[in-house]
């Protein structure tokens, strides 16, 4: 079941506004799901919203990687982890477990400060068991998207 928290259109001039919305309706999920076709924005949005969180590593698509890490402080904490993954390669459930894909989920899901960003969660949506927010990436024109956030169980 998906529960809509945020439906919002924005352009690379509003896009931090759209962040510190998006930042603003978690409701303590820590695993989101990024879904968009190819150059919709997902990387962008991610990267925007690590410059928010003041993240201290340098972000970028890990497409090759598969797996990013970053991290961050907040007021009661000193370090808060993202792992930044991007499922566009992977083949199989079992290559996403044997690259450790499924730790970081599980790490997620069982510590406070630990966060998930996952593109193209569709190859594998096997993978998201437990509660998470899929937000939809989708084109209006070259300058502008729309994003829409769900919290789903
Ligand atoms: N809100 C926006 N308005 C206009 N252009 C945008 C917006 N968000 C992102 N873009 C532009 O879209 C392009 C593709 O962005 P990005 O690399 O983030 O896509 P992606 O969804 O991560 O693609 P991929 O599936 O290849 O990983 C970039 O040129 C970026 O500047
Ligand atoms: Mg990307």
């Amino acid at each position: 079941m998906t529960n809509e928290l945020l439906h919002l259109n924005y352009t690379l001039t509003t896009i931090d506004d759209a962040v510190s919305r998006f930042w603003a309706v978690l409701g303590g999920n820590k695993i989101f799901a990024f879904s968009g076709s190819m150059g919709a924005g997902k990387t962008t949005f991610i990267s925007r919203l690590c410059s928010y969180l003041a993240v201290s590593d340098a972000v970028s698509s890990p497409t090759f990687a598969l797996i990013n890490e970053y991290h961050f402080e907040t007021p009661g904490n000193t370090d808060n982890t993202i792992y930044h993954m991007d499922w566009y390669r992977l083949r199989s459930v079992d290559e996403a477990v044997n690259a450790g894909v499924e730790d970081c989920l599980n790490e997620a899901r069982k510590r406070d400060k630990v966060y998930c960003f996952v593109e193209w969660p569709e190859n594998a949506p096997e993978l998201l068991t437990g509660p998470h927010l899929w937000i939809s990436i989708d084109l209006v024109d070259e300058g502008a998207r729309i994003m829409t956030v769900g919290s789903r169980k």
